[in-house]
């Protein structure tokens, strides 16, 4: 089994023309971690994911994965394919490939024979219970079965990191909750880390833990714990991991507070970073 990825976003800003896509945002991911990411229209959830793949440089503040800034070196691009697969919401298929020919794309330029690549392939394809059709265009597939060939291609390069932005959001409910199902099965079977942006509560369920965007923030649900006891103090500053002491890192919703992680249900007051820590603007910690 492969271990998934540490990521650690530290601080990390990102304009487009004079809109502020994200805002000094810090956050950590543990290595096999299912980040369920949620926000409303806007608040940079899309940003994040490709600021953390590698698909856009930041402006300032740095993404580390294995505590590496791996993004910023010479070989970009191929730490990607090495690192990370991505599931999109509409799964961009390359309509005149087969099934099997677009698993197979990620895996041209990886050193594998051609036999090895389609075997792989239809290995990824029986994964996601599509064997029968590997040789069918996306155009005689339904819907899901389009969006399971998009996660069968996601993982062709065994990715120790899963990206996921909307990846159910074209299809029915029952077709999402097989997706979802086939998304969280394989990261169990493989350890991979994953985030998942998503307003589906099947992901903020099946997730460790939620965060929510708001306006290029990540801000977090208040909580018990936004309340500290000082009786606790004494102990928890001798004992406690010092990640899970830092905002970043610390579970922004998912329970007590299940409105957290649905952004229609959220109300103003909630995304207001003057009434929420903000954890973007806590200093890094030294690595
Ligand atoms: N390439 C771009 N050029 C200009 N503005 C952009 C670009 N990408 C994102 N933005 C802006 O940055 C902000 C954050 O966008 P982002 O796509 O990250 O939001 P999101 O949370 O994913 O929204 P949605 O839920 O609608 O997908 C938005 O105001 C958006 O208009
Ligand atoms: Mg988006």
């Amino acid at each position: 089994m492969s271990t998934g990825a540490a990521v650690r976003v530290e601080q990390v800003s990102k304009s487009f023309g004079r809109v502020s896509a994200l805002r000094e945002l810090s956050l950590i991911v543990d290595p096999g971690e299912a980040i369920a990411i949620t926000g409303r229209s806007g608040s940079g959830k899309s940003t994040l994911l490709s600021l953390i793949g590698g698909l856009e440089q930041p402006d300032s503040g740095r993404v580390l994965i294995d505590g590496r800034a791996i993004w910023s070196g010479p070989h970009p691009a191929r730490a990607r394919r090495e690192l990370v697969g991505f599931v999109f919401q509409r799964h961009l298929l390359l309509e005149a490939l087969s099934a099997r020919a677009n698993v197979e794309v990620p895996l041209i330029g990886a050193g594998l024979r051609h036999s090895e690549r389609r075997h792989r392939a239809l290995g990824l394809l029986e994964e996601v219970g599509l064997a029968e059709r590997a040789e069918h265009l996306p155009s005689e597939l339904s819907g899901g079965e389009r969006q399971r060939v998009a996660v069968a291609r996601a993982l062709a390069n065994e990715p120790r990191l899963l990206l996921a932005d909307e990846p159910t959001g074209a299809l029915d409910t029952g077709t999402s909750e097989r997706v979802l199902d086939l998304l969280f099965r394989l990261r169990d079977d493989r350890g991979m880390t994953m985030l998942v942006v998503s307003y589906d509560r099947v992901v903020g369920a099946r997730a460790d833990r939620t965060v929510t965007l708001a306006d290029g923030h990540l801000v977090r649900a208040p909580d018990a714990s936004d309340t500290p006891d000082p009786s606790d103090a004494p102990d928890t500053t001798d004992t406690l991991n010092p990640d899970d002491t830092d905002p970043a890192h610390t579970s922004t919703t998912n329970t007590p507070d299940p409105s957290a992680s649905n952004p229609s249900d959220s109300h103003p007051s909630d995304t207001n970073p003057s009434d929420v820590p903000d954890p973007g603007l806590h200093a890094p910690k030294a690595l």
